[in-house]
């Protein structure tokens, strides 16, 4: 089976779990709570009127939140299971959203740079496989001047979960439970590569995206590694460690 179809079908199972988990929280949502962290809305603090595309958009609530603040917002996901419930929460919410079932390169080959906004975040570099290609389908969606955002999981904690830091053609075939509190138990079989920072940062500038920050964080705003606990400020750090260990990097930049 190839990497798409492997993945997809392991996103779709997910995503089908997730709806109804605590974890992603949807009757929050639905009753006015945002699902954005603060990390984020400090970052991209003023989207009103602008065109907003979310990479890797899973079943919307992040996307759908950014249009509540007033952004004319893109989805892009590979799970057409995710999007069918993106779509859902769309009418459910009465939000204007467009949502787009398919792979983020293949997405990029065709897109029109009309974007004032990229933004993607939390579990999204692992599945793919060229993180040039990446790069590029950020650069083609952006129109020049526009901002690019994202926020991920440090490659280092992969590194002490037994992941190589450096990329490997080959990737990780994994097999392993989601990670809301309504996982049934089920394992499933997905393929993930590992991007050192290096690479996601040099994949962007060989496209044309100026970096303007890149920040790391040794906690995280989810519990979904094991070994966390929680903070006095709301945040998951890793528990017992005499250091602090980076859980997130962010990086922003523009389209030159
Ligand atoms: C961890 S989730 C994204 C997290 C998101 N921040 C959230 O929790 O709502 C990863 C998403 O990437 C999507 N995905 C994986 N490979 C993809 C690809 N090649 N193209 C588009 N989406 C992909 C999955 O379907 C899934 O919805």
């Amino acid at each position: 089976m190839d990497y798409l179809t492997l993945n997809k079908e392991a996103w779709n199972k997910r995503a089908a779990l997730h709806v109804s988990s605590t974890f992603y929280d949807v009757n929050g949502f639905l009753s006015g709570k945002t699902s954005l962290n603060k990390i984020e809305l400090n970052a991209l603090n003023d989207v009103q009127g602008k065109r907003l595309l979310h990479l890797q958009c899973h079943f919307g609530l992040d996307t759908l939140s950014w249009a509540r603040l007033g952004a004319e917002v893109t989805g892009v996901d590979l799970s057409e299971t995710a999007i069918e419930h993106a779509n859902s929460l769309a009418k459910q919410s009465e939000l204007a959203a467009t949502f787009i079932c398919r792979d983020v390169i293949e997405f990029g080959r065709t897109v029109n740079a009309e974007y004032d906004i990229v933004f993607t975040s939390y579990g999204v570099l692992c599945w793919m496989p060229d993180i040039n290609l990446w790069a590029q389908t950020v650069a083609n969606s952006l129109k020049e001047g526009g901002t690019f955002y994202l926020c991920e999981f440090h490659p280092y904690f992969d590194l002490l979960s037994g992941f190589s830091y450096f990329h490997q053609a080959d990737g990780d075939v994994i097999k392993e439970g989601t990670y809301t509190e309504n996982c049934d138990g089920e394992l499933t079989e997905l393929i993930t590569w590992s991007h050192p920072i290096s690479d996601v940062v040099n994949a962007l500038i060989k496209v044309g995206i100026q970096i303007t920050e890149l920040n790391e964080y040794p906690y995280s705003p989810y519990n979904c590694f094991d070994g966390l606990e929680l903070g006095d400020d709301g945040f998951y750090y890793v528990a017992d460690s005499k250091q602090e260990i980076p859980l997130l990097f962010e990086i922003k930049g523009v389209k030159c």
